[in-house]
């Protein structure tokens, strides 16, 4: 079985609704021009919920193969949840992938294990491709090594799934994101591994061999082609450099 390959940019909080629609149309044109294939490397942006109506009409009416996704998803249905949003809100808006547990959300909005498990479940009750993130921080790879604290983060997250909804996890050292200090490909295939083997106890040999598994933290044009050379690393989540259109589209064009 072969994985397709996903670089997915997420903008985190930057660009507006007007700059999303420059930034996607001047993205669309450079891989246009570049011919590139989105069936041999597939190109997700994540960009601010205030952006993904003006990205769906502009994706739809121009009819670009370019996957967009919300960086967030409520593990509730509807009702008084004051700035959450419903994986029913991000369906109808043809998001096909959502961001979940990314480590900012972890430290900065006391996201548990838990409610990244229920995030999961919910984006999968709505037909979104979840995007499980994970990763250990400096002191936690200090004292518990590179693997266990991702790991043990993934098992919450699949707890109670089922086999066969696609699903994508991204390994993010926290100490690699925004630093401009990326961890070594050979780090990340080791930390990938270990995660494919979570996804196959939980879920199966199947579906971990159908389980895209990304990496995150300092990702640019220069280090790319370094991480899709490894085995277990199907593609990347990338920050500060899916902000520029030509860098993004170089680590698009890695091969
Ligand atoms: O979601 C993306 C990650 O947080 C990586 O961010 O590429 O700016 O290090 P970065």
């Amino acid at each position: 079985l072969t994985r397709t390959p996903l670089i997915a940019g997420n903008w985190k909080m930057n660009l507006d609704h007007l700059q999303a629609i420059a930034f996607v149309q001047k993205l669309a044109w450079s891989l246009d021009d570049a011919k590139h294939d989105f069936d041999a490397v597939e190109v997700a942006v994540f960009p601010p919920f205030t952006d993904l109506r003006s990205v769906q009409t502009l994706v739809s009416a121009d009819k670009l193969s370019l996957a967009y996704g919300g960086q967030d998803i409520s593990q509730h249905e509807s009702g008084a949840y004051t700035g959450e949003i419903s994986g029913a809100f991000l369906a109808q808006l043809d998001t096909k992938y959502v961001i979940i547990g990314h480590s900012e959300r972890r430290t900065l909005h006391g996201e548990t294990d838990e409610i990244v498990a229920a995030k999961t479940k919910a984006a999968i009750g709505h037909g979104i491709v979840p995007i499980v993130c994970v990763g250990e921080t400096s002191d936690d790879l200090e004292k518990f090594g590179p693997s266990a604290v991702p790991v043990a983060q993934l098992k919450v997250a699949l707890e109670g799934l089922k086999p066969g909804a696609d699903m994508v996890v991204a390994y993010e050292p926290v100490w690699a994101i925004g630093s401009g200090q990326a961890a070594t490909p050979e780090q990340a295939q080791t930390v990938c591994a270990a995660l494919r083997a979570v996804v196959s106890e939980a879920l199966g040999a199947d579906a971990a061999a159908a389980t895209r598994i990304l990496y995150g933290g300092s990702v640019k044009s220069g280090n790319i082609a370094g991480f899709m050379r490894e085995p277990d690393v199907d593609g990347a989540l990338v920050g500060g450099a899916s902000l520029d259109v030509a860098e993004f589209a170089a680590i698009v064009r890695y091969q």
